[in-house]
């Protein structure tokens, strides 16, 4: 990045001083400095990047090749957030920007948001209304099929006994969705669809892990599609960590199913019974399914989109394989924040290996057992710590990885910490004599 964008100008500065009165967190100067948010290709020749700019986020387009700056800035609000703590992802899909970020300064504006698209319109989901979201941590967008799935963590509307608590989601838009009619939904979602995620121990010590802190793209797990998160207790109750994996068409199996309700603002949330579904189903792509018959989501009925509006969250939750955890860690008081896996490890690449990164700056190494009928449970192979205090030490200590990404054709797995990146080889086999063990 040219370095002219890096330094705080005055008018930055001016930007940063006006937000004072706001926010005594701008009071760091840290938080004046431009954190890059989004650092995606957008085709083969193009990479997308945009950052916080001082609480004035801007994109930008570099030639792949040179990286030299293509075309002109882009204003960045819902597509970066205004500030480096607020989790944010983004990506390209046919054309199309996806973002779920903070779209203003306090973070009280949440958004999934589509945008920069040749041909498509730009759409958002319902502003302010905690149906849809509340206060989420975004974490991971994938484009697979006709849609794009965002991950996320968010404040559980549906749990309205005892205070707030932390659900885990997957969320579904469908990437022909052209926004509803001029009477409902009009440039909003229509398809956003939500479901929470089931990662629990089941048996005496029923158990859920709620907190989705991170998550693969999809990989094959007994040959059919799935990804796997990392996810923790609760922030008021102990710590504890758990890997879930969830197969795709689980997930599309709960979004097909019943959607869930409050029939007033007092009582339980419920399904909807299936007489009360409009048609056609509300969240489906036009062209596609019982939508077969419309050219565009434009032109679907108001009952339809009525309902959609209200009702985006599904009654089911997507249960994991093996409606298990294949790994838990309950003894330890630092939480695991990444993961990265290798499904084709092993002198047979027939065995499924986890490698976890935690708060504290360790790398697990786990054998992860996920067939149904597998002989084994899961082993923890290596505890790594992998953080080098001379060369990452470089603002103060801060032990926690923020990022793991597997080279397999190097052997190598890249560990990032906020000030440095670590590579550290796969196996480690000079250490244990020989390579079977
Ligand atoms: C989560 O999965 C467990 C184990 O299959 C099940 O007992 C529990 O009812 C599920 N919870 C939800 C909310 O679906
Ligand atoms: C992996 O393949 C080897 C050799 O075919 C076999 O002995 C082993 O049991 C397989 N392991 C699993 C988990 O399938
Ligand atoms: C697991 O074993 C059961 C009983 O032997 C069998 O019916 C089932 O198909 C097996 N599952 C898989 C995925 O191989």
């Amino acid at each position: 990045m040219s370095s002219d964008w890096c330094v705080p100008s005055k008018k930055l500065l001016i930007v940063c001083l006006s937000a004072l009165c706001l926010k005594a967190s701008c009071l760091s100067q840290d938080e004046c400095y431009n954190y890059i948010k989004v650092l995606v290709p957008r085709n083969d020749e193009t990479l997308f990047a945009c950052g916080t700019n001082a609480f004035n986020p801007t994109c930008r387009n570099y030639k792949m090749t040179t990286l030299e700056q293509d075309g002109e800035e882009v204003l960045g609000q819902a597509r970066c957030p205004f500030e480096s703590r607020q989790t944010n992802v983004g990506l390209f899909a046919g054309g199309d920007f996806y973002s779920a970020t903070m779209t203003d300064f306090l973070a009280s504006d949440a958004v999934i948001y589509r945008s920069l698209g040749e041909s498509s319109p730009v759409l958002r989901t319902v502003k302010y209304d905690s149906k849809w979201l509340r206060e989420p941590h975004f974490l991971h967008a994938i484009e697979y099929g006709n849609y794009v799935y965002f991950f996320f963590s968010e404040i559980a509307v549906e749990y309205t006994t005892l205070g707030k608590v932390v659900f885990s989601r997957v969320a579904r838009v469908c990437k022909n969705d052209n926004g509803g009619s001029p009477r409902v939904l009009e440039r909003y979602w229509t398809s956003f669809l939500k479901a929470r995620l089931n990662c629990s121990v089941p048996g005496d010590s029923f158990f859920y892990f709620d907190v989705l802190q991170s998550l693969t793209n999809i990989l094959q797990i007994n040959h059919r599609p799935a990804v796997l998160g990392v996810f923790t207790t609760q922030a008021n109750s102990i710590t504890g960590s758990a890997v879930c994996a969830f197969y795709m068409d689980d997930v599309e199996r709960v979004f097909s199913g019943k959607f869930k309700e409050q029939r007033t603002s007092e009582s339980a949330w419920t399904p909807v019974p299936d007489e009360q579904v409009p048609k056609p189903r509300p969240g489906s792509c036009a062209g596609d399914g019982s939508a077969a018959a419309y050219k565009s989501s434009t032109s679907f009925p108001d009952e339809t989109l009525t309902f959609i509006k209200s009702y985006p969250l599904m009654d089911e939750a997507v249960p994991s394989v093996n409606d298990r955890p294949c790994f838990t860690r309950t003894t330890s008081r630092f939480k695991l924040t990444q993961i990265a896996v290798d499904t084709a490890a092993g002198p047979y690449k027939n065995y499924t290996v986890l490698f976890l990164g935690s708060e504290n700056g360790h790398i697990l190494k786990v054998l992860a057992s996920i067939h149904p009928n597998s002989t084994y449970s899961s082993q923890l192979l290596e505890d790594i710590d992998v953080y080098n205090p001379t060369k990452c030490s470089v603002r103060g200590e801060d032990r926690r990885i923020l990022g793991l990404e597997l080279d397999k054709d190097h052997h190598a797995l890249f560990v990032a910490f906020s000030s440095c990146v670590v590579r550290v080889p796969l196996s480690r086999c000079a250490d244990y004599g020989t390579c079977k063990k």
